[in-house]
């Protein structure tokens, strides 16, 4: 089998990560005997500001041909916030339908959470973002704009098909996950009486497909505390573009930082694009330093690798990801690891 793989390094440490990222792939990939035809992509700040290109449609064009998308990170000090994160991330979102963003939230042995009562057995949870709506549709506009009147509207965008593809994905992955068969909706129905509403009716008829999901309710505010004060409640929780965002980040805390935490952005359509990445920035600050941590862009290596079917060669990835943290990394903070980003790439692939 041959998995044809579109990586973008990106700016910042993107490159540096996902160098050891692609090391680890490559390794299991000898071991579990299939092949990577890896493409590489030169996308990213650098890049804009020498071209002032962002992603052109030739290699969009190019990419929906691909079987996965690897991504580093996007983001440049020296270009104005909103230029590649629209141009590029949302972009490569929207064109390729990725509707799903998709968060595990995983202690695992060995490393530190700030929640002090906590450990691997009460975080593990997973949040489905929806990915391409909501109030990240780009819709609205300025009234006025640079006047004292001026008025600003953005306005979130909720279709009921993509409410519901969502959702769909949503009861099936708890399904397959097969852990408590508990699916939480996160939305603000007391406040959002039209946008909350739409899921929370959808949430309901959907449920009515899958009587072996258990369902559940939480405001995004109150689902915030929870998350720190009771994160065993969760299992599957399906939230909307903008809550996903911001609750994805706190669940990367408390598994133990971006050191760690990966996401994927699905379009779970059979042939449909998806791409992976650490959940990390660019990091300018430590560029070409040789001290970030590799370990998010190698978990997100693994949920590529289940994504493309090669289950064996992902849980190895993952028992390897898991060794090295019990053994090794104590401390997941890029320069505070003790150890190189080569270092600790050679130690998953010594553990595989
Ligand atoms: C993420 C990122 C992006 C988002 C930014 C870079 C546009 O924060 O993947 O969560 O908000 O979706
Ligand atoms: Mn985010």
């Amino acid at each position: 089998m041959t998995y044809k793989i579109a990586v973008i390094p990106g700016d910042g440490t993107g490159p540096e990560v996902v160098n050891e990222a692609l090391k680890v792939l490559r390794a299991v990939a000898a071991k579990e005997n299939f092949q990577l035809d890896l493409g590489f992509y030169n996308l990213g700040g650098e890049h804009y500001l020498k071209t002032g290109e962002t992603l052109p449609d030739s290699v969009l064009g190019e990419l929906r041909k691909v079987q996965a998308i690897f991504l580093g990170a996007i983001g440049h000090p020296e270009v104005k916030p909103g230029i590649l994160e629209q141009g590029i991330l949302l972009r490569l979102r929207f064109a390729l339908d990725q509707y799903i963003n998709l968060r595990p939230v995983k202690l695992y042995p060995g490393v530190d959470t700030p929640l002090k009562d906590k450990g691997p057995e009460q975080i593990d949870f997973v949040i489905i973002r929806e990915n391409t709506e909501g109030l990240y549709s780009g819709a609205g506009g300025f009234f006025k704009k640079g006047t004292p009147d001026e008025v600003a509207i953005q306005e979130s965008i909720n279709t009921r098909k993509g409410v519901e593809r969502c959702l769909r994905y949503a009861f099936d992955f708890c399904l397959q996950r097969n852990r408590r068969r508990k699916l939480t909706l996160v939305a603000k129905t007391n406040v959002l009486i039209y946008a909350s509403d739409l899921w929370a009716r959808t949430f309901q008829e959907v449920a009515g497909d899958y009587p072996q999901v258990k369902t559940d309710y939480a405001h995004v505010d109150a689902f915030s505390m929870w998350m720190i004060k009771n994160p065993e409640w969760f299992d599957v929780v399906v939230t909307d573009n903008l809550f996903g965002d911001i609750v994805t980040d706190l669940g990367a805390m408390i598994q133990g930082g971006l050191g760690i935490a990966a996401g994927g952005n699905i379009n779970p359509t059979p042939g449909g694009v998806s791409m992976f990445e650490p959940m990390g920035g660019s990091a300018p600050k430590y560029t070409g330093k040789n001290m970030i941590n590799p370990l998010a862009a190698i978990a997100a290596g693994q949920m590529m690798l289940t994504y493309l079917g090669e289950k064996k060669a992902a849980q190895r990835v993952e028992n390897a990801l898991v060794q090295v943290l019990g053994k090794h990394v104590k401390n997941l903070a890029a320069g505070e690891m003790g150890y190189t980003t080569q270092e600790v790439g050679d130690w998953v692939v010594k553990y595989l």
